[in-house]
């Protein structure tokens, strides 16, 4: 199959280059980039007014499968990355059985291979630091990197345990594998709601202070500076996490960090008016936070975005505040929220925004032939509309959960093509309805 996409206005974050172009796509490369091509027999799209770049990638996902599959599946999820315009999600391993062993990655391998015909984004698995996610023995990294695995996370139960960690990080980069790390010291946090301030003392219920993300980060970026080996701080939402890991980066130790929409765009005040539907870990935090992160992400401190979409039944999330699971959808969302919060604020350049969503995460994970546009290269890419308004209708989610606290937001930004090894697997239809 040949496709010419037309008149689209193409960013791109490696080269600095945009502008009106066409891309002639054929079979699964990109053959040509270029002004006013032609190519006989191509099927055309018409990308005037729309914005052309490489396929989005979401280095943290929940994908729920095997174990929870009333939540989401590997498909499901998949092809609500690719409506979200991802070509590639990195999913984590906290399903049940855990992602710990070379046959729990081969399965899937072979579910995200499924996934794929039926129209889902490329899914890249991320196996467990320790085996179980219990915190105590490391697991086999060799066989699951030949197994497939991309990086390594307790997430969902992250590692408490600093002995372990630092084994872990010297035999992880051994294997060129980073260590992806949600911080949270476990006893400070237990299994509370919301950020401790505030909201948490309005409520009168115990909250999760900041200093039990920063505490980790902090753990993780002089494990990092003694061990020599790469971690990653996941879903960073706190100032002092970012001024951590800014210092640690001059210092040149092997440190990135991602954040998700939901930290520049929510402050803790959220839990208020939207409930468990604004619970997720780590919280909500200040307004002096989400300036911070939106810094952070400006000065390059803050190297993606990230969703941490966590798919919960709408029965999970309509327990109380309490005693709801933590976590919030946003494979849908996120390009909109992105743009919305940080492109037509004035705040970041489309460039600087997409880097954070393409080769920045595909770098981290070096995910081979993601992230970037090139000529010769995989025809793996996302057309959207920066401008177009739209407000948010979980229902019309493909994903098997509407946990999110953009519901009935209006927000701008819309993915209208998503083509994965040139085949186009999403179109937003005329009617507003996917095709
Ligand atoms: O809010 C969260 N939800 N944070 C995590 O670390 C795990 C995730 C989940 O698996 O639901
Ligand atoms: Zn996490
Ligand atoms: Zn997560």
């Amino acid at each position: 199959m040949k496709y010419l996409i037309r008149q689209g206005r193409l960013v791109d974050p490696v080269s600095g280059i945009g502008g009106v172009m066409d891309i002639l796509l054929e079979g699964d490369k990109v053959a040509v980039i270029g002004s006013d091509l032609s190519a006989p027999g191509a099927q055309v799209i018409d990308a005037a007014g729309l914005t052309v770049c490489a396929g989005l990638v979401d280095m943290h996902v929940h994908l729920r499968e095997p174990g929870f599959e009333y939540k989401e599946t590997i498909s499901s999820g998949a092809r609500a990355g690719a409506a979200g315009g991802f070509t590639s999600i990195a999913c984590m391993p906290n399903t049940k059985p855990v992602i710990d062993s070379p046959g729990a990655v081969a399965f899937v391998k072979e579910k995200a291979a499924l996934a794929r015909r039926e129209g889902g984004a490329r899914v890249w698995p991320i196996a467990a630091v320790s085996r179980g996610q219990k915190g105590q023995e490391v697991n086999d990294y060799e066989g699951l990197k030949a197994a497939g695995a991309v990086a390594l996370s307790d997430d969902g139960v992250p590692v408490q345990n600093a002995n372990l960690l630092r084994d872990a990080m010297i035999l992880a980069h051994r294997q060129g594998l980073t260590i992806l790390s949600h911080c949270e010291d476990a006893d400070l946090v237990q299994n509370f709601a919301v950020n401790e301030g505030r909201v948490s003392r309005q409520l009168r219920i115990p909250g999760r202070p900041a200093i039990a993300e920063e505490l980790q980060v902090m753990r993780d970026a002089m494990l990092a500076e003694e061990t020599g080996a790469a971690v990653h701080i996941c879903h960073i939402s706190t100032a002092k996490s970012v001024a951590i890991v800014r210092r640690y980066k001059k210092k040149g130790v092997q440190i990135t960090c991602e954040t998700c929409p939901q930290y520049f765009t929510f402050t803790e005040e959220e839990v208020l008016q939207q409930g468990s539907l604004a619970r997720v870990n780590p919280p909500l935090r200040t307004s002096a936070d989400v300036e911070a992160i939106i810094e952070g992400l400006k000065d390059g401190t803050i190297d993606a975005i990230a969703t941490d979409h966590a798919p919960h039944s709408a029965e999970e999330k309509a327990r109380s505040l309490t005693e709801a699971p933590s976590g919030m959808v946003g494979l849908e969302t996120a390009l909109a929220a992105t743009l919305t919060a940080l492109y037509h604020t004035g705040e970041m350049s489309l460039s600087d925004i997409l880097r954070k969503m393409t080769l920045n995460p595909a770098c981290i994970l070096r995910l081979p032939g993601a992230g970037r546009l090139s000529v010769g290269g995989e025809a793996d890419l996302v057309l959207f509309d920066p401008d177009e308004e739209w407000t948010v209708d979980p229902e019309q989610f493909r994903s098997q959960a509407r946990n999110t606290p953009f519901g009935g937001r209006t927000l701008k930004g819309r993915v209208k093509y998503t083509i994965i090894g040139g085949e186009v697997i999403y179109r937003y239809g005329e009617e507003g309805t996917a095709l």
